[in-house]
């Protein structure tokens, strides 16, 4: 499933993942290629019921584990060295024994970012995510709300300006209104740094709104069943949800997704 010709950024070829030698495959024959549009970067949106692999996928691609069989390409190549990706996980994933200036530096130190510099980028990201004056706080509950928490970790997978950028459900314990800011927020984030992000949600209104490209997975085995373009502006604001495109979007997706939901 490419769109253009150019090499492409993220590659799966024929990926299958068992756990018990081949009885059961979890994953099987699942390939997608991504490919960046120039100054862009790409935003692609994976959905798919519970349990049909999405997390694995990133996993995969962040090089924290290796399908079974397949190929998981970056820029055309395996995965050797740590390449430049950023995760936000499904769970709360800072440093709790850190404070939220030390967690987000920490993400420069591993690029051997001189200590006044690492602050100050991590300073002024703090600032993005609105988290200013919080900064010397510990990134621990209750000291910071779930919100907050999610804030922190955003803040640790952009400072460091990733190639690629994976978000597993980032937004899935969030209350409607920091949900809606976040969604705003990742969108400014995206808009200026322009990385490749792969962003896993259940919320087809937040697909849509984000993404460029959605594809759905099947399940047993999880595979890319589904592609949809998201053929709406490449600068968005809340108001476009009220667009009747956009509301035929949404619904196209549903479609697809209860037409994958129920395949055997
Ligand atoms: N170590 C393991 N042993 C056996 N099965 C595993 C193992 N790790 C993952 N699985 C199975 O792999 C499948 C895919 O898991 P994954 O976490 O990728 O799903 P997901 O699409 O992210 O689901 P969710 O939407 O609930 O987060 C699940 O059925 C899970 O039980
Ligand atoms: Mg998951």
């Amino acid at each position: 499933m490419s769109s253009t010709n150019a090499t492409p950024i993220i590659e799966l070829r024929n990926v299958g993942q068992t756990y018990d030698g081949g009885n059961h495959w979890v994953i099987k024959n699942a390939s997608i290629t991504i490919t960046d549009k120039p100054a862009q970067g790409e935003f692609v949106v994976l959905l798919g019921m519970s349990g049909c692999g999405k997390s694995t996928i990133l996993r995969y691609v962040a090089g924290l584990q290796k399908p079974t069989e397949g190929q998981v390409l970056i820029h055309g190549k395996p995965i050797e060295e740590a390449p430049r990706v950023s995760m936000v996980f499904q769970q709360y994933s800072s440093l709790p024994w850190l404070t939220v200036l030390d967690n987000v530096a920490l993400a420069l130190s591993y690029k051997g970012v001189a200590e006044k510099e690492r602050r100050d980028k991590a300073m002024e990201i703090i600032k993005k995510v609105g988290l200013e004056g919080h900064e010397k706080k510990f990134a621990q509950y209750p000291t910071l709300s779930g919100g907050q928490l999610q804030r922190v970790a955003i803040a640790r997978s952009m400072v460091a300006n990733p190639e690629i950028l994976l978000m597993d459900e980032p937004f899935g314990a969030l209350d409607i209104n920091t949900r809606l800011q976040m969604q705003e927020l990742l969108s400014e984030l995206w808009l200026e740094f322009h990385p490749t992000v792969i962003f896993v949600t259940h919320d087809i209104s937040e697909a849509v709104y984000l993404g460029d490209d959605i594809y759905i997975m099947r399940s047993n085995p999880g595979q890319f069943e589904q592609h949809i373009h998201i053929d709406l502006p490449f600068h968005r604001n809340r108001g476009i949800k009220r667009d009747q495109h956009f509301i035929e979007l949404v619904h196209e997706v549903e479609d697809k997704m209860v037409a994958v939901g129920s395949m055997k």
